[in-house]
């Protein structure tokens, strides 16, 4: 495959990453997925508007990053996946310097680096079909979450603990709230209105979060942002979790207990229906 690095175009294999770059020495940076669908990236500004954000918040040298939107075609052309279903991931670093605290010299460019990948929607899609089962975690993350940051340690060790007790997806709770997922966010139905908890420091706001959001409005769904309290679940009809590349995926069992009867409820179906003439317009 071919990749995108520092701005060149090469073979994977080829790359070669700094020993003192600041992505490996501190997790110093910001990442971005984005699926394709059949060939077109959803959503892909939203995408780069918050990368560009995110590189504001943590002052990196520039902040900018539109022009990856060109990146992102050339990779899809370059690697014959025009009209495949895909996925982008995005990596930006404060660039690689000598080992110190405090952000490098201006002149140190960022590390960016961009690569695509085919995404074989079947198996995400069966989960979306039947639902997935759940468990909750204590959510020891830092105090940024709204960042897209690289350090992943604690996602990655809630992720791992999800699929050792074999299911799907592991809920970060914090003061007995729900927060979102480890790779992502969370809502639930409560009294047919569609619950999540408000965009803030403690969790991310998923394109795929915000656009379920617009799409819940435009359907005459109600939406409440405000927190779902574990103690409160038996008022919940309907649990989901909502990312770039599960999309709407219902869960149907949290902590081995069953939601609504157990199968994907109606409010999620139709969440899921309106999403896919989402994808298709594009
Ligand atoms: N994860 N919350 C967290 C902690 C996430 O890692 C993600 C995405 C989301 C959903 O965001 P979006 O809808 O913009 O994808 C929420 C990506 C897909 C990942 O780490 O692979």
């Amino acid at each position: 495959m071919i990749a995108f690095f520092n701005g060149e175009y090469l073979p994977k294999e080829e790359i070669t990453i700094s020993p003192d770059d600041r992505g490996f020495l501190f997790a110093d940076g910001l990442y971005e997925v984005v699926l394709c669908v059949k060939g077109k990236p959803f959503c892909l500004r939203e995408h780069l508007k918050r990368l560009g954000k995110g590189a504001m918040q943590l002052r990196f040298s520039s902040a900018d990053f539109m022009w990856l939107e060109e990146v992102v075609q050339e990779l899809l052309h370059k690697n014959g996946l025009e009209r495949a279903d895909a996925v982008v991931y995005m990596q930006l670093t404060r660039g690689a310097a000598p080992r110190n605290h405090p952000f490098p010299s201006k002149e140190t460019p960022l590390t960016v680096y961009v690569f695509v990948r085919p995404f074989d929607q079947a198996e995400a899609e069966a989960a979306r079909q039947r639902g997935i089962a759940a468990i909750t975690v204590a959510d020891q993350r830092w105090a940024r979450c709204d960042l897209k940051s690289i350090g992943l340690t604690a996602n990655i060790l809630a992720n791992q603990q999800a699929m050792e007790a074999g299911v799907g997806e592991a809920i970060f709770m914090r003061d007995g709230i729900l927060l979102e997922g480890s790779h992502s966010n969370f809502a639930g139905v409560k009294d047919g209105k569609l619950v999540t908890f408000p965009a803030c420091h403690r969790i991310l706001d998923g394109v795929t979060r915000q656009q379920t959001l617009a799409l819940a409005s435009s359907l005459g769904i109600e939406v409440a942002l405000e927190p779902i309290f574990v103690n409160e679940l038996d008022n919940y009809d309907e649990l989901m979790v909502l990312a770039t590349t599960m999309k709407i995926t219902p869960v149907v069992q949290l902590d081995g207990r069953q939601i609504g009867d157990g199968t994907p409820g109606s409010v999620v179906r139709r969440l899921q229906e309106g999403f896919r003439s989402l994808e298709l317009q594009g």
